[in-house]
């Protein structure tokens, strides 16, 4: 099993290109499910998820050409409405598929996702949007059946604000009989990302980028040619690790007005943040000051940065309070940042952290993909050598992030 070696200490200087978004690319590579046609994509990041994603695709008969960042799917031929729990237990994203191979074909089987290393994440909201369309739905042997000759608008009102929900009913509704109004509808960008695929093939939808989706069904989808926005989480990472272990980086290839709370809240932290268009640069010569947050949906503070900006607070001057209200049990990196000298406590909720002078490497233990990404910013910080395992959690959503960062002038190795 891979695992990392970090020597820390080095300050970060030069650029860094960021890949495409994983939670884009993933219902994306699922709405080509949607349509007999080519959807031709490109900036698709090389992850473990997207293989798998591709896997499951595969064995339901898409065809799929694959070169480089870019991604042709066809899916003239599918044949089997089916995602089986070996793949499904290694990426819950795959329920992904429930909303398209229903609408199109009437008909899928899929596996239930189970529980997961940071919540208990339950799919209901998926499958009352769906029934509330009309469709049939069982639970069997572990499995989705779901039925619906026709899917019907509804209007849906979902419990709680829900991404792979949101993307699976919208899917869903660009194919449904009627219109269908989506309530409380995620506004993260990878769902405007989608959005905009479907638009592109012909879907009909209002709203986009609200928390209210007015879709009029069609009869049909075509194809559609469509480039993957740019990793926010991804660039959010990196700039962590500059405010963590100082220096000068540029990030190019993407998005500073999807980052607005991160780069705030790195501000505040007392990084110096530039921006253009399509870069974002980080310059930071101090220790970092200590900033406090919360969790929320977009456009909050994004769930999946709690974890990186944890490690960064640990080093920083002053203390700080971090709120996770998305995921019940999203602090798991608490135990292992506390292994390399961090001063963190819990109180339900919350996580309390004293900044340190100094971290000290250990061996440590990935116990999810963004835990992962905080490993390996604390390790980059702390003085010797960090040695972070299981890295297989980094691999499926960061592209080669050792490579990046090693190029940068951090001391980062991967060994079997
Ligand atoms: N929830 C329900 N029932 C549902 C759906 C969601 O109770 O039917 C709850 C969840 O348990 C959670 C909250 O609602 O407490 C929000 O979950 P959401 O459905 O929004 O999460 P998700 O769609 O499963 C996506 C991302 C996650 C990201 C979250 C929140 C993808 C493929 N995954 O998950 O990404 O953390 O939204 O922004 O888009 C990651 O990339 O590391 C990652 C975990």
């Amino acid at each position: 099993m891979d695992k990392l070696l970090i020597k820390g200490g080095k300050r970060l200087s030069g650029e860094i290109t960021i890949a495409g978004a994983k939670n884009a690319a993933l219902p994306i590579l699922c709405a080509g499910l949607l349509t007999a046609d080519t959807v031709h994509l490109s900036n698709v990041p090389h992850l473990q998820d997207v293989n798998t994603m591709l896997k499951l695709l595969k064995q339901m008969g898409m065809r799929i050409e694959y070169i480089g960042d870019k991604i042709d799917l066809s899916g003239r031929s599918i044949d089997k409405l089916e995602a089986p729990y070996e793949l499904v237990k290694t990426m819950r994203a795959s329920i992904l598929v429930l909303g398209p191979l229903l609408a199109r074909f009437g008909e899928a089987k899929v596996s239930l996702p189970g529980g997961c290393a940071i919540g208990s994440r339950p799919v209901d909201q998926h499958i009352k949007g769906l029934q509330a369309m009309g469709a049939e739905i069982t639970i069997e042997a572990g499995y989705i059946h779901a039925k619906a000759k026709k899917l019907r608008g509804s209007r849906i009102v979902t419990d709680m604000i829900t991404v792979t929900g949101t993307e699976n009913l919208l899917m869903a509704a660009t194919l449904a009989e009627g219109q269908t109004v989506l309530e409380n509808a995620a506004r993260e960008p990878e769902v405007t990302d989608l959005a905009n695929l479907l638009v592109a093939m012909g879907a009909k939808i209002d709203g986009i980028g609200t928390d209210r989706l007015v879709v009029q069904g069609v009869d049909s989808l075509h194809g559609a040619t469509h480039h993957v926005i740019p990793d926010r989480i991804e660039t959010g990472t990196f700039l962590c690790a500059v405010a963590a272990a100082g220096g000068d980086v540029t990030l190019k290839k993407t998005r500073p007005d999807i980052l607005d709370v991160a780069l705030d809240k790195l501000r505040e932290a007392g990084v110096i943040i530039t921006t253009g268009p399509d870069w974002i640069r980080a310059q930071m010569s101090a220790r970092p000051k200590a900033v406090s947050f919360r969790t929320t949906e977009y456009p909050g503070f994004p769930t999946d940065m709690q974890a990186q900006f944890m490690a960064m607070n640990c080093v920083a001057e002053g203390s700080s309070s971090v709120s996770e209200t998305i995921f019940e049990n999203r602090f798991m990196h608490v135990q292992e940042l506390n292994r390399l000298g961090a001063k963190i406590g819990i109180d339900g909720h919350t996580a309390f952290i004293e900044g340190v002078d100094k971290l000290v490497g250990a061996p440590v233990m990935a116990t999810d993909l963004r835990a992962s990404a905080s490993l390996v910013i604390a390790g980059m910080a702390a003085q010797g050598e960090t040695l972070v395992d299981r890295i297989y959690h980094l691999d499926r959503g960061y592209d080669r992030m050792e490579v990046k960062l090693s190029a940068v002038g951090a001391d980062v190795q991967r060994v079997k």
